[in-house]
């Protein structure tokens, strides 16, 4: 059987040969030392490339998942959301926002036309958002934000954070976390990553963090309807990439998960945030 496939569409991408080849190795364990210093070295390098002080999250999952990541940590019941949206990527974050029981209010152009820039900067001014989100590029359209532009705008209003779905653009078009004042950027590994699908990837400002932060405890755990392995002995999280066998941990309270891993100096697992 021919098993030669070319994709010309956005994403998923053709991934090269030697992609192909690491993929195909010998599953390894989350407690592996090479998969642990492997897993870190990715983290430290992606934070580096899309230069932030912040945090960068490696989860398995979709650019769904990383969307809802973003608010799911950024907002509570009843905050104000500006979805400023080209097309059918942008509308999906007024369905998600709402699920959330968030306030929404949405700029919306045309399909293949962008919402002008002024209309952003005279929206985010008439209310206290606590999130504006935009999609760099929509791909159900190719409209591309002047995303430049827009960060400019959105700095000016420190109480809203900027949410960037940069899964058709991340690693094609030009997007410094920190430099440019994103809060947020997020992406998928099956579109300019050239990676085969399966990884979410959430970039995350110090600001973004301190929102994190500031709202204590949060609901939800991974999207669970049950948690896989619950009541297992060992209780094996895959957090999405922040793998954890640690039994110590208290769903939804990372201090005690944290408390616990600097008490015992080592561990397999942790990046300071929780996802939810
Ligand atoms: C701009 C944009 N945002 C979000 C998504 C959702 O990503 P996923 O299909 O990985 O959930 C896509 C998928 O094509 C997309 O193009």
């Amino acid at each position: 059987m021919n098993n030669k496939k070319l994709v010309m569409i956005p994403g998923p991408t053709p991934v090269t040969r030697s992609i192909q080849d690491q993929m195909g190795r010998e599953t390894v364990s989350f407690k592996d030392q090479d998969f642990i210093g492997d897993f870190k070295g990715v983290v430290k390098d992606l934070k580096e490339m899309w230069r932030t002080a912040g945090e960068c999250f490696v989860i398995a999952g979709t650019g769904t998942l990383a969307m809802e990541m973003a608010i799911a940590n950024t907002t509570k019941r009843g905050d104000q959301v500006l979805v400023v949206s080209h097309g059918y990527f942008g509308d999906r974050y007024i369905d998600m926002c709402r699920r959330r029981e968030l306030e929404v209010d949405v700029l919306s152009s045309e399909w293949g036309k962008i919402v002008p820039v002024e209309n952003i900067e005279k929206a985010l001014g008439e209310k206290d958002y606590r999130v504006v989100t935009i999609t760099h590029v929509d791909t159900s359209t190719g409209t591309k934000a002047p995303l430049e532009e827009i960060c400019k705008v959105a700095e000016r209003f420190e109480n809203t954070l900027l949410i960037v779905d940069g899964v058709c653009s991340t690693a094609g078009e030009r997007e410094f976390v920190d430099d440019m004042n994103i809060d947020i950027l997020l992406t998928g590994s099956q579109k300019a990553f050239g990676v085969s699908p399966g990884l979410a990837l959430l970039w995350a400002s110090e600001k973004a963090l301190e929102r994190r932060r500031s709202l204590g405890t949060r609901s939800g755990f991974h999207w669970r309807f049950q948690r896989s392995g619950e009541g297992s002995e060992r209780n094996v999280e895959n957090r999405g990439g922040v793998f954890c066998d640690c039994r110590n941990r208290n769903p939804g309270n990372g201090d005690g998960h944290r408390k616990y891993h600097e008490k015992r100096r080592s561990g397999s697992c942790c990046l300071p945030w929780i996802l939810w």
